[in-house]
């Protein structure tokens, strides 16, 4: 008799505690200010897909078999810091691409010999895509580096002139890495090959790892963790996997799709075409994939070319989406770096919202404060955001 009062008390006890769990699952994220640190079951996994500690090694690079060879990576790294390679002896890679700059630089437009039509990327992370340029229009890593080299306004040398530098400056570490003197090789072979070696080099270029992922990290042993993210950094975590919808796009740990979308970025000039006109060069080189100088098998590999969406039109005016870590640190933003603060990125969002420039994005029911928010957590994507500001 003892034993049911006190069985129906802890009946009810259990019956409140459901009851609470509950009501915190079905109002995850209503805004409550005390509610704030509480994270829904898919609010946690989202976070944690964006976590470095989910980054897969790179996958293999099917059409480059030197494309995990150190010793073709130390020539790549090499001739990407070499100003040689260039019409005027000053341009390298790393004049536009600059280390100490997230890998771009911070200017609107590329300059080299020439001024480029485009921004600069960010060249993180390269080992995870599939296709390259804001267009797209390279479709491996290798064929890709190759552009910049014959590019009148980036280095402005052509594939006659690689061959003679590789000669003059790299011939024993060529010969190491590719078992043949560059002299005995046609002259398209060395250019290839020369992007090959740089294509190593890049794929080492990793993201580090950023105050949002000691978060992550966090989470996971405590779900309610407070001292990493501020919070506003908080909510706009929060707006980031949910309401604001960024995730759509921006996903996976370096916080791309890899993909081509319209996001309503102002045309500063001549519209640019985008993927729209991308698909032509891709079957006009022979340094593609499937091109001559590929290592790939036909067969086996390659299933991005193969089962790739070609409607031009539909892709007229869209853009890779570019990875948002480190971002905060290198202004300008987009593909023709019209915008020089994330701020303006944010409002530009929603103000194009539900435009026909931007179908792809609906932001338009963001508060000024929820801009503020998304801001604050993009600054925790940077490596050098690891000060707890609370
Ligand atoms: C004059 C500045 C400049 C130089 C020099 C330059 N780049 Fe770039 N890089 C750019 C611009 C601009 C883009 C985007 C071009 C476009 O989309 O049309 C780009 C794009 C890239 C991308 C594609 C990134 C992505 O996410 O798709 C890679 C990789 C890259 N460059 C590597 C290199 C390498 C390797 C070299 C040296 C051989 C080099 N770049 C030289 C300005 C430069
Ligand atoms: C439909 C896909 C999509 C969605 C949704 C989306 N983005 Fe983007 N984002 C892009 C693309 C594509 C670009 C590049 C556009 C260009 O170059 O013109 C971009 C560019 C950016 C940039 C500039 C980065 C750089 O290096 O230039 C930032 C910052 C950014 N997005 C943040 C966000 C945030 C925050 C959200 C949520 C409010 C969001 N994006 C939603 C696709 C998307």
């Amino acid at each position: 008799m003892k034993a049911e009062p006190l069985g129906s008390s802890k009946a009810i006890g259990l019956l409140l505690t459901a009851f609470s769990f509950c009501v915190v699952l079905s109002n995850p994220s209503k805004g409550a200010e005390a509610d704030l640190f509480d994270w829904s079951a898919r609010e946690l996994a989202l976070i944690q897909s964006l976590s470095l500690s989910q980054l897969l090694p790179p996958p293999s690079s099917p059409s480059n078999k030197y494309a995990d060879d150190p010793e073709a990576a130390a020539l790549g790294r090499a001739i990407f810091h070499d100003s040689r390679f260039s019409a005027n002896g000053e341009v390298s890679c790393a004049t536009c691409h600059r280390q100490d700059y997230g890998f771009t630089d911070d200017l609107p437009k590329g300059l080299g010999i020439g001024l480029a039509s485009r921004r600069t990327m960010p060249i993180v992370g390269m080992a995870y895509q599939k296709w390259f340029f804001w267009d797209g229009r390279a479709d491996s890593l290798w064929s890709q580096t190759l552009g910049p080299l014959e590019n009148p306004v980036e280095h402005g040398i052509d594939r006659h002139q690689v061959q003679q530098l590789v000669l003059a400056h790299y011939s024993q570490p060529y010969q190491q890495v590719f078992e043949d003197d560059a002299t005995n090789q046609p002259v398209d072979q060395v250019f290839a090959n020369t992007g090959k070696a740089l294509a190593a080099h890049v794929r080492t270029l990793l993201p580090e790892k950023t105050r949002f992922d000691l978060y992550a990290h966090a989470l996971q042993s405590d779900s309610k963790e407070t001292g990493i993210l501020t919070e506003a950094e908080t909510r706009g975590l929060r707006l980031f996997v949910g309401k604001a919808k960024c995730i759509n796009c921006h996903n996976g740990p370096m916080f791309t799709n890899g993909e081509f979308h319209h996001s309503g970025t102002p045309d500063d000039g001549e519209p640019d075409p985008g993927r729209g006109t991308a698909f032509l060069e891709l079957e006009a080189t022979e340094f593609g994939f499937f091109g001559k100088w590929s290592d790939a098998d036909p067969e086996a590999d390659g299933d991005h070319i193969r089962f790739l969406d070609r409607d031009t039109r539909k892709y007229v005016g869209t853009f890779k989406t570019p990875t948002l870590r480190g971002a905060s640190d290198r202004p300008p933003y987009m593909h023709n770096g019209t915008f020089t603060s994330l701020a303006q990125v944010l409002n530009n969002y929603r103000a194009v919202s539900g435009s026909t420039l931007a179908d792809e994005v609906s932001h338009g029911d963001l508060t000024d404060r929820d801009l503020n928010d998304l801001e604050a957590f993009l600054g925790t994507l940077s490596s050098n955001s690891n000060d707890v500001h609370n």
